[in-house]
């Protein structure tokens, strides 16, 4: 009976996308009871004090331990020459939906380290089969590896080994950014300067630019060889781009 004349301590739930006023009191743990409002995973119902814990709940695999180790499993169903991770606690877990009016589905992932010593920006990438050769693998690709890294105000590269099919995509990704910033730019640029406008390692610049024979070597420097036809050939043989990331709708902060 106590319970019923308790006063209220949560004012205010967040649930998906509704902001809900309480209206009674409910006994959460102690450690709740300095909150006004909780946020809650509207789909396991996990509750948390700061709205930022709830995003990180949404990809994190220490708090979705089970969840991240079966997307591993699922995923070593496609990637050969990956070693599965058991501790999942290291990554993010990055997950690509369709959704409609029976809920979300998803396409494919990529994991990224949270720390990570190489300067890797993404582990493992899959899009599932059925839904290969639409463009999402081209998305994931240039929203992990590159809109994120820009974010952390840091360079970085796919984990190595990289599949046939991994490097194709990145190759294509790389070649389609490079090619139409040397198009534009009419002055003179460097591999650093390029490194540090698409956050893509320097080294993977210099690979994608010398399997297009575009690199020459004269008085012992890189010269980059820019043909507005030659790179228009290349540009071309690359493909198209596939989905644009909207970088305006990216809600997100660097893992510390
Ligand atoms: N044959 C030939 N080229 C292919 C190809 C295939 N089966 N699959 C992808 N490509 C190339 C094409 O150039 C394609 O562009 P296009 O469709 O405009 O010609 C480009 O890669 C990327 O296509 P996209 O639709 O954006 O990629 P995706 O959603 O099919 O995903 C992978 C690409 C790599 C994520 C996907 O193939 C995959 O999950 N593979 C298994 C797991 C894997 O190898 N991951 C990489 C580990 S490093
Ligand atoms: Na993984």
């Amino acid at each position: 009976h106590e319970e019923f004349t308790k006063v209220k301590n949560i004012a205010k739930i967040e649930l998906g996308r509704y902001e809900i006023d309480t209206w009674y009191f409910s006994p959460f743990p102690p450690e709740y009871n300095d909150s006004s409002k909780l946020y809650f995973c509207e789909f396991c119902l996990n509750f948390m004090k700061r709205k930022e814990q709830l995003q990180r709940h949404m990809v994190d695999g220490k708090k979705n331990k089970v969840y991240g180790q079966n997307l591993c499993y699922l995923a070593k169903l496609f990637l050969d020459h990956k070693t599965l991770y058991y501790d999942v606690d290291l990554f993010l877990f990055y997950v690509l939906c369709e959704c409609d009016d029976r809920g979300c589905h998803m396409v494919g992932y990529f994991s990224k380290e949270k720390h990570s010593e190489e300067s890797y920006n993404l582990a493992c990438i899959l899009t599932l089969p059925p839904y290969q050769r639409k463009g999402y693998g081209k998305f994931l690709i240039a929203f992990s590896a590159y809109e994120l890294s820009k974010k952390e105000g840091k360079v970085g590269t796919p984990e190595r080994p990289l599949s046939d099919l991994g490097l194709l995509s990145y190759r294509g990704y790389w070649t389609r950014v490079l090619l139409d910033i040397l198009k534009k730019h009419k002055s003179n640029i460097s591999i650093k300067e390029l490194s540090d406008m698409t956050a893509i390692k320097a080294d993977d610049i210099l690979s994608t630019l010398q399997s297009l024979d575009l690199i020459q070597y004269r008085k012992g420097q890189h010269v980059i060889c820019a043909d507005p036809k030659v790179l228009d050939r290349h540009l071309k043989a690359a493909g198209r781009g596939g989905l644009e990331v909207d970088v305006s709708k990216l809600i997100w902060t660097p893992y510390k």
